[in-house]
Order: structure tokens, then sequence, then C-alpha cells
């Protein structure tokens, strides 16, 4: 029997320690967090994808009175971005969340359905997309969405 630790890596930094690029993604995220369609939690989130030739798709979560039919705002975005734009890669997404009048102090932290859906999207176009996770106090950038999820299921798995 052997214990193995499992490390990731994430850079923490402020908003205006980003490249302009990332800046305005994270502030797009923000942005969208006002059309989060969210009766039932008010919890506002808003997602940015950037692709690869440069367009920018957002999204924000969609609840639903049968709740489980709802869509987090990661998933809404991303699949939103695959769906119109199959051919384009998917190179980073932003996350926001705004609940009780202000932008969360920590950084968003997207469920373990979303974080499966960024592992997706990553592996179809074969390369690493950052994911940017906004807060008041600090952000978080991870460099691939493989980061977010350690001890992952993909299609290798499938055999
Ligand atoms: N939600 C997201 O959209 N993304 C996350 O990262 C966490 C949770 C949504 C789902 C639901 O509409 C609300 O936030 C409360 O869970």
């Amino acid at each position: 029997m052997k214990e193995l630790e499992i490390k990731t890596k994430v850079t923490v930094c402020s908003l205006d320690e980003l490249p302009a690029s990332l800046r305005e993604l994270v502030q797009v995220a923000k942005n969208k967090t006002k059309d989060a369609y969210c009766p039932y939690s008010h919890y506002h989130v808003g997602a940015a994808a950037l692709l690869a030739d440069g367009q920018v798709v957002a999204g924000a979560n969609q609840e639903n009175a049968a709740y489980p039919s709802g869509l987090c705002a990661e998933r809404t975005t991303l699949f939103a971005a695959n769906a119109n734009h199959p051919q384009t890669a998917v190179e980073a997404l932003a996350v926001a969340c705004y609940t009780n009048g202000y932008f969360t102090m920590d950084p968003a932290s997207p469920c373990g359905a979303c974080r499966q859906v960024m592992l997706e999207t990553e592996s179809r176009y074969g390369k690493p997309m950052k994911v940017l996770l906004y807060g008041e106090r600090e952000c978080y950038v991870f460099e691939s969405a493989k980061d977010l999820l350690p001890v992952c299921f993909t299609s290798e798995n499938l055999g």
C-alpha cells in the first residue's frame, strides 16, 4: 500500500496582473452575470469563452422550476461555443459569480459537472484551455482544465 499525493497548479493574481485579452474576458464574464436567470438561487454566474479566432462567446446560468433541468453558466457557455463554432478551439474560459449585491470575494468554483465539460472541450480541440476564476480578493488562473480535475475520466478510459 502507498499514499499518492496529487498536486495541482494555479496562479493566484489580481485582475490587473492579467494580459489585456484575459482581463477583458473576465470583464465579459462579470457583465454576463446580469443575464443569469436565477430566480431560485439568486446566485448569478457569468462565463465567457475566448475562441482561437478571437471571438468571445458568453453565457449565464439558467435555472428551472424543475431544478435539475437548469444549467450552470460554464456549460451554457461552452455548449454554445462548441455548438456554434464547432471547428474553433476554446483557448480560455472566465467565470464570475455575483450574489447578495456583490461579486464573490473568493474565486468562482465550478461544479464537478462543469469541470468535466471543460475537460471534454479541451480534449476535443487537443489543446489546453486556460480557466480564469474571478474573485474580488484574487483570481485563480489554471493553465489547463486538467488542473481543475485530477484523476479525471476521459475518452482514454473508454479504451
Ligand atoms: N452555478 C453555476 O452556474 N456555476 C457554478 O460554477 C456554480 C453554480 C449555478 C447553478 C445554479 O443556477 C446556481 O449557480 C446555484 O447553484
